[in-house]
C-alpha cells in the first residue's frame, strides 16, 4: 500500500480567516487520513489548554489587556512549547494537520496596525519552527463571509480587522520561499473543499520522503 513507503509524518498547515470554514475542513481531513489508516494526529493554535494558552484565551476574551507585542509573543511561545512534540510525531511517522499556525500569528498581529509591529517584526520569532510541508489557505471573499452570519465576541472578529488580515495573507503568498503554500477556494460546498484539500495532502504525504527532513522555517 502507498503509506508503507512513507518514512515520515507530513506537517500539514490549514490556514485562513474566521468563518472560512478550518476547522471543519481539518476535522474532516483528520478523520479521511484515519479511515485510510494512516497515523495522524489533529492540533490547533492557540493551544488554550497551557498556562500560556489560558492568557491568550482570557486576552481573546477581553478579560485581560496585554501590549501588542507582549500577545504576539505569547503566541508565538504557544507554538514553541509544542515545536518539539511535532517533530517527534513527524519522525514517528505521523503526519500532524494543524489548524492555523505562524502565518495567522504574524498577519493577525500585523493587522493591527501598531506602527511598531510590522509583517517583518511579527515574523521574527517564528523563524526556527517547524516548517509546514504544505500549507493549505482557505480563501473566501469578504461576500461569502458575510453570508456564513454574523462574527462571534473574540478580539479580531471585526470587519475591519479581517479585511486587513485578508490583505496581509495575500501578501504573504507572494513572498520568496512560499512556495509550499496552496490556496483553495473555500466559498464552496464543504465536500468539494474537502475533495480539494484531501488530494493536494495525499499527494505531500506521498512525496514527503524526496523533500528530505522536515524543515525549519526562516
Ligand atoms: P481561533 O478562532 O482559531 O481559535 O483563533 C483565535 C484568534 O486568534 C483568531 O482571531 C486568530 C488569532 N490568532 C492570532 O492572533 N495569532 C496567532 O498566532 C494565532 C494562532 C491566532
Ligand atoms: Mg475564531
Amino acid at each position: 500500500m502507498a503509506h508503507d513507503k512513507i518514512k515520515r509524518g507530513a506537517l500539514v498547515v490549514v490556514e485562513g480567516l474566521d468563518r472560512a470554514g478550518k476547522s471543519s475542513q481539518c476535522e474532516l481531513l483528520y478523520r479521511s487520513l484515519l479511515d485510510m489508516n494512516y497515523k495522524t494526529e489533529y492540533i490547533r493554535f492557540p493551544d488554550r489548554s497551557t498556562p500560556i494558552g489560558k492568557q491568550i484565551d482570557s486576552y481573546l476574551r477581553g478579560q485581560s489587556q496585554l501590549g501588542d507585542h507582549s500577545i504576539h509573543l505569547l503566541f508565538s511561545a504557544n507554538r514553541w512549547e509544542v515545536a518539539q512534540s511535532i517533530q517527534d510525531d513527524i519522525a514517528k511517522g505521523i503526519t500532524v494537520i494543524v489548524d492555523r499556525y505562524s502565518y495567522s500569528g504574524a498577519v493577525y498581529s500585523a493587522a493591527k496596525g501598531n506602527p511598531n509591529l510590522s509583517l517583518h517584526w511579527a515574523w521574527q520569532p517564528e523563524v526556527g519552527l517547524p516548517r509546514p510541508d504544505l500549507c493549505l489557505f482557505l480563501s473566501i471573499s469578504p461576500e461569502e463571509a458575510a453570508k456564513r452570519g454574523g462574527y462571534g465576541v473574540e478580539r479580531y472578529e471585526t470587519d475591519s480587522m479581517q479585511k486587513r488580515v485578508r490583505d496581509l495573507f495575500l501578501s504573504l503568498l507572494d513572498l520568496p520561499h512560499n512556495d509550499e503554500i496552496c490556496v483553495i477556494d473555500a466559498g464552496r460546498p464543504v465536500d468539494e473543499v474537502a475533495q480539494d484539500i484531501l488530494e493536494p495532502v495525499l499527494e505531500c504525504m506521498k512525496n514527503v520522503d524526496s523533500i528530505g527532513s522536515l524543515k525549519k522555517l526562516a
